[in-house]
């Protein structure tokens, strides 16, 4: 089977490459799982229940985030709310997080041509907030799912981290990616027991800017420390993904292949 994994979705130049692309590459892919990353589709600060509910009528099975989920304040009776069968609950915030935090961290579902999935969405500590250990949540989960397609977003900032995630799951979990950093990592693989990996998938959205933002905004931040506004940039916007192929009666990975598209 194959899975299309779209990596952070950045402000409305992001959203219009997805809606411009998705269609094409599902169907001349044969794509039987579509996740995306949409920690920054709202203005590329966090993102609202309109925007979820756009990216599932595009064709999204799963949608994942990571610490900007929060940013957007609708956000959180979204997911809170979100009760089985709902489009809400496949929305997913780090699995890490404190169980207060309102959403969940994993989803188990089942594909059109019935092949049983789960998605689950972690978040690193290394330069980040320290939430639970997501080695720990990791395992935790993983005794609970009985699917054997499993893809994991790692949202992690460094690499050290996303690497060992990597070889933590290897074996375990179809693919391990990596998001957060918004620049794609050219270690695309398939590591040695049959998972797929790659350090950070890259950013759906402009890359004429500082990772989504800007860039005048974010020099004008490093020149003088001082605080100003931080807009999505609208040039070069890309989509960047990965597609996956896996055999669903083990869930291991055969081929992950990096895809990245201009306008
Ligand atoms: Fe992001
Ligand atoms: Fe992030």
């Amino acid at each position: 089977m194959q899975i299309l994994f779209i990596g952070d979705v950045f402000g409305s130049p992001g959203r219009k490459i997805v809606r411009e692309h998705v269609h094409h590459l599902v169907e001349t892919n044969h794509v039987d799982l579509l996740v995306i990353n949409v920690e920054n589709a709202a203005g590329g600060f966090g993102v609202t229940p309109a925007i979820c509910e756009e990216l599932f009528e595009l064709g999204a099975d799963v949608l994942t985030t990571g610490n900007h989920v929060w940013d957007k304040k609708e956000i959180n009776d979204y997911l809170a709310s979100a009760g089985n069968g709902s489009s809400a609950r496949r929305v997913l915030r780090p699995a890490n997080y404190p169980s207060k935090a309102p959403g969940h961290g994993d989803y188990e579902g089942m594909t059109r041509s019935g092949v049983a999935y789960a998605v689950l969405n972690l978040q690193g500590r290394v330069f980040m907030i320290h939430n639970d250990c997501p080695f720990r949540t990791a395992d935790r989960l993983l005794e609970q799912i009985k699917a054997k397609v499993i893809l994991v977003d790692f949202h992690a900032e460094a690499t050290s981290e996303k690497v060992a995630m990597g070889w933590y799951l290897d074996g375990r979990v179809t693919a391990v990616l990596g998001t957060h950093t918004h620049v794609p990592t050219a270690d695309t693989r398939v590591l040695t027991k049959g998972t797929a990996y790659q350090t950070d998938v890259g950013m759906t959205g402009p890359y004429d800017s500082v990772i989504g933002v800007e860039k005048e905004q974010v020099l004008a931040r490093f020149l003088t420390s001082m605080p100003g506004r931080f807009d999505a940039a609208r040039g070069d916007v890309r989509l960047n993904g990965v597609l996956i192929h896996c055999d669903p009666q083990t869930g291991r990975a055969n081929a992950i292949e990096r895809i990245m598209l201009g306008q």
